[in-house]
């Protein structure tokens, strides 16, 4: 009976070390420190409205682990240059490209900790980075994404300002967390500036020009 209760409690032990998420020690600490004031951690969207959006200064980082590529989001963090051309939540002022830098330690611990905030919506394995003629007449006619965004053409960026530079994209964003962006954008954020195209392009344009955006150099 008393041995009975010894493993049930070792078992339980277990499972609670088990059960804690896999980043490296003092990554959420940091984060609780110089990052929650400006970024949510907290999902999903449907639990946000457009003012909570404005509340924070900055984006959300809740599926951040499904968004980015780790290696960017380390070397990022040391060495942050503006995303957006513009201001965060501005059609007007200049992204003034003043966001806090980490320290290469502190840059991987919290990197351990945001790589581990993944969305259930996001399905691995399923775009791979591709640029085609459908794709492109999309991006640049038919949506048309390249009137709010900035993307590479043969070295040369052209493209809107009103929305994040999707020059890189190809070394920042996972592939299949653009293509789950496109197809079910409210599960991420509130809809504000980029349109919700899934009433708009079937699954297949939008897989191509999710390909397509994740080939960016
Ligand atoms: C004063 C507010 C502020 C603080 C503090 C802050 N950030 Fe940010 N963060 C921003 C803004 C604004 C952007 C958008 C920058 C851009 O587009 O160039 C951003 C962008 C990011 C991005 C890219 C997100 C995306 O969707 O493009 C990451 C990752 C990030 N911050 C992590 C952090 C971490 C980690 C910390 C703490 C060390 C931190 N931030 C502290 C305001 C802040
Ligand atoms: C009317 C302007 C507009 C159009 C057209 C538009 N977008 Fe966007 N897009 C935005 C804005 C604004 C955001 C940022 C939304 C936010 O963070 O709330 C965004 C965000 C994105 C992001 C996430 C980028 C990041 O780093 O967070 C991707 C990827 C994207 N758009 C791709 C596309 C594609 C592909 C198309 C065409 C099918 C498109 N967009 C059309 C304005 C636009």
């Amino acid at each position: 009976m008393r041995l009975l209760a010894v493993t049930v409690s070792i078992g339980a032990a277990l499972l609670v070390m088990t059960a804690a998420p896999s980043y490296a020690a003092g990554g959420d600490a940091i984060f609780k420190k110089s990052c929650t004031g400006c970024h949510y951690t907290d999902g999903p969207a449907k639990e946000k409205t457009i003012a909570d959006q404005l509340a924070k200064k900055g984006p959300e980082l809740w599926y951040a682990g499904s968004k980015f590529q780790k290696d960017w989001l380390a070397a990022w963090l040391q060495n942050p240059k503006p995303i957006r051309p513009l201001k965060y939540n501005s059609l007007t002022d200049k992204n003034p490209g003043d966001h806090p830098k980490l320290s290469a330690g502190d840059a991987a611990a919290v990197t351990d900790f945001l790589m581990g905030l993944k969305s259930p919506e996001v399905k691995a394995g399923v775009i791979k980075p591709n640029e085609s003629a459908q794709a492109r007449n999309i991006f640049g006619k038919k949506a048309p994404c390249g009137g709010c965004h900035e993307y590479p053409v043969k070295g040369e960026v052209h493209g809107g300002k009103s929305g994040p530079s999707l020059v890189g994209a190809s070394k920042r964003l996972n592939p299949d967390w653009v293509y789950a962006y496109l197809t079910n954008i409210k599960a991420f954020k509130p809809v504000r500036g980029m349109p919700d195209f899934a009433s708009v392009l079937n699954k297949k344009d939008l897989a191509s020009v999710a390909a397509y955006v994740a080939a960016f150099e």
